[in-house]
């Protein structure tokens, strides 16, 4: 059976390992959203990764919700990450772009006119927005109407062409975690109705729209989607997280895309279903596609799930970030480095790009 340090096929890459990047928001682009210098340095530092994945870029300005993420509708978007994926690409690594709206957990200080954000119904998350000016308690979003759905739908196909366009490998299509497309799936967030909401083919009818539109863009080989079953961030919670996500993945499945990323924490983990539900089994059965896990993960547990063969490869979030070369360190079961979680986002260089590889 493969190890972590085993290649695998991802498309049309051979990628050199299984230790891949998480997504993780660190705010380091401008306050309009668009990416800087640091970031391509960021990105380049940790190419040893099988398989980058970026932060989550927010695909419209109705979608935006987060200070100093980054942005992908604007041409000078495009134009400042195409240094970000030259820099990875000179270092021998591979990038997808994880595309990002947040739906009700944006806030009226980031919307054009201070509207309302908007989600599949008028149910506030309970928590907090991070706004430019602090922390503010989420609002009770706009419910979308059926006819505003199809712009959504080709802000994610507009914002996967871009990123083609701005030379990543491909994009990962933020499914997860209690943004937009989360929230439409999950019973606790969606209450609609209509054909988008009520039954299973309902709920995912938004999300596989979205997957559609973006295989049709850029190809499904270069289409992956991160879910989060059990997940309670965001305040999120659905009634059959097995059910809901095995029908998602079986779907998913038949428009081939390339990788299904299933945040499901390892047992004890902070952010593991209390009830210990785990789902990876029947999403593994349910999709052809390379399988990625996260959550929680180390050397150890990681190289053990691919292995057993419950899961291809291993997304690794909070050890990348202290630590560039995770991959070599693992090689060698070096010790890692502990990130300064004080600078997480929205900061400068420090606790950004300034973690050293290992002394040789
Ligand atoms: C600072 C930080 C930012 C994150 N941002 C994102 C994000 O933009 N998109 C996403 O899907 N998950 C995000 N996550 C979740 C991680 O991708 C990952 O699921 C989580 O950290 C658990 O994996 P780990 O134990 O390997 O860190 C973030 C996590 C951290 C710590």
């Amino acid at each position: 059976m493969p190890n972590l340090f085993d290649s695998i096929q991802l498309g049309s890459h051979l990628l050199p390992n299984r230790v891949f990047m998480a997504p993780m928001t660190r705010g380091r682009a401008t306050e309009a959203y668009v990416p800087t210098p640091a970031m391509a340095t960021y990105y380049e530092q940790r190419a040893s990764a099988g398989l980058l994945i970026t932060e989550g870029v927010q695909v419209s300005p109705q979608g935006v919700g987060w200070y100093r993420a980054p942005g992908i509708w604007s041409q000078a978007m495009v134009d400042a990450w195409r240094p970000v994926t030259a820099a990875v690409h000179d270092a021998g690594g591979r990038v997808y772009m994880q595309l990002w709206h947040l739906g009700r957990v944006s806030h009226p200080d980031y919307q054009a006119g201070a509207a309302l954000p908007v989600g599949p119904s008028a149910v506030a998350a309970a928590g907090d927005s991070h706004t430019p000016t602090g922390k503010k308690p989420y609002v009770v979003p706009r419910a979308l109407a059926v006819e505003e759905l199809p712009a959504v739908v080709d802000s994610f196909a507009q914002a996967a062409r871009n990123a083609i366009s701005a030379g990543f490998d491909g994009v990962e299509i933020h499914g997860a975690n209690g943004y937009l497309l989360d929230q439409f799936i999950r019973d606790g967030s969606n209450k609609r109705d209509d054909a988008y909401g009520g039954a299973l083919p309902n709920r995912w009818r938004l999300p596989l729209e979205v997957a559609a539109a973006v295989a049709a863009a850029i190809g499904p080989e270069r289409t992956g989607f991160r879910v989060s079953p059990t997940n309670g961030y965001n305040d999120m919670h659905d009634g059959d997280p097995v059910g809901t996500f095995r029908f998602g993945a079986e779907q998913l499945s038949k428009l081939g895309l390339v990788y299904l990323h299933v945040v499901e924490p390892v047992p004890g983990h902070m952010l593991a279903a209390a009830d210990g539900t785990q789902t990876l089994g029947a999403l593994r059965q349910a999709f052809d596609g390379v399988l990625i896990t996260n959550g929680g993960f180390g050397r150890d547990n990681g190289h053990e799930i691919v292995s057993s063969g419950a899961a291809d490869a291993v997304a690794f979030g909070v050890p990348f970030l202290a630590n560039p070369d995770l991959v070599q360190r693992f090689r060698i079961g070096a010790e890692l480095a502990a990130p300064d979680m004080a600078k997480l986002y929205a900061g400068d260089d420090s606790g950004y790009i300034d973690y050293p590889p290992m002394s040789q």
